[in-house]
């Protein structure tokens, strides 16, 4: 073969059926992708792991395999999250060259030295981040900005699940919007949440932030263990509830939850609204802008070698999670 028609490998994690992480992932050496046209080619330094990643793995909820593949992972390598440097640019990209430092949310592969990602969704890398703290920030961060895009100044938020990876950024947007703005979480979490900005910390054990009697302007429920009845009771009376697509059964996840939101929405006065993260450069932008200006500093927990993705997973299932779990390549 000649070295033109070589074709180039990498490592990467694979998983080829759904279940736990060790016996679904292993570490191989397949292809290299191949930018198509509008696509950058990155050399991954960092992922990030998202409770997305551990639904790609057990291919629960169920009704997401209509989308990754119904039998077993359309997408081989897992990953969305990626910060790195780009290696080659398709023939159509234009404003992105080889030796620049970037991030993106791809729609899976990034737990591989290369990925290939649309030059439509890549952004320049904060130049005050780490490839490690950059990388946490695409999906965690990108949802937490549309959790917030309501927040005036001087309104009163609360953020539950404020200790995870979407929550301590949304609690870090809301402050840097001008809101006073709750916490809630395990009390192991709770100087964690003061730290990334809160006012005030409810600790769930001991508090039910449905029954304090206290009222928000906004609701950002990424944990879905309440009832919507239950958060519309914390919220005043033109009040919004984001709802993140946390929490469900087996099946349908939080679908049915989100669906009667969205079917209650118009026959209240409350905004009742499922949270959506579109991926976009614009996105990306203006998390970059907020990270070079220390308006979100990312919460890394742990960092683990990519080859140790399964026991990163593991945990992240296993533990509640406390900010961001990165993967680095060496
Ligand atoms: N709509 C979208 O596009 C989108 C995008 C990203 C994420 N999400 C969803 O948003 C949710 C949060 O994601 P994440 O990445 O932040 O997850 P995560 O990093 O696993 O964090 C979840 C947090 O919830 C907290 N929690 C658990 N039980 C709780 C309780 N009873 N009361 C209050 N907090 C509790 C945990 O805190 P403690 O350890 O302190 O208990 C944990 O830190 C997930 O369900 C995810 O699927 C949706």
């Amino acid at each position: 073969m000649s070295v033109e028609t070589e074709t180039r490998t990498m490592q990467a994690i694979v998983q080829r059926t759904y279940g736990a992480p060790e016996p679904v992932h292993t570490t191989a050496t397949v292809p290299r992708p191949v930018p198509a046209a509008g696509d950058v080619l990155v050399r991954v330094h960092a992922s990030s792991l998202n409770v997305a990643d551990v639904a790609m793995v057990t291919g629960r909820p169920s009704l997401i395999r209509a989308v990754m593949g119904l039998r077993r992972p359309r997408h081989r390598v897992p990953g969305r999250d990626v910060a790195g440097v780009v290696e080659a640019v398709g023939a159509e990209v234009t404003g992105f060259r080889t030796g620049d430092e970037v991030y993106a949310e791809a729609v899976a592969g990034s737990w591989a030295e290369y990925v290939a990602v649309p030059a439509a969704v890549v952004g320049r890398k904060p130049a005050t981040l780490s490839f490690a703290e950059a990388a946490t920030l695409p999906l965690a961060a990108g949802t937490a900005l549309d959790c917030v895009r309501t927040v005036r100044p001087g309104q009163h938020v609360l953020v539950n699940g404020a200790s995870g990876g979407v929550g301590t950024f949304a609690v870090q947007l809301a402050k840097a919007l001008g809101a006073e703005v709750t916490g809630v979480c395990s009390g192991r979490n709770v100087e964690l949440v003061r730290e990334v900005g809160a006012d005030h910390v409810i600790d769930y054990d001991r508090s039910d932030f449905t029954s304090t009697g206290e009222r928000y302007d906004l609701v950002i429920d990424l944990v879905g263990n309440r009832t919507l009845a239950a958060c519309r009771r914390a919220l005043t009376e033109h009040g919004t509830l984001a709802l993140s697509s946390g929490g469900g059964g087996r099946v349908i996840g939080p679908m049915g939850r989100l669906a009667r939101a969205v079917l209650l929405n118009p026959f209240v006065s409350q905004h009742l609204r499922p949270v959506t993260a579109t991926r976009s450069r614009g996105k990306l932008d203006r998390l970059t802008e907020l990270a070079e200006a220390g308006q979100i500093v990312p919460a890394v927990e742990r960092t683990y070698p990519l080859s140790d993705a399964p026991e990163a997973l593991r945990r992240l299932r296993a533990e509640h999670a406390r900010g961001k779990t990165v993967l680095t390549v060496a």
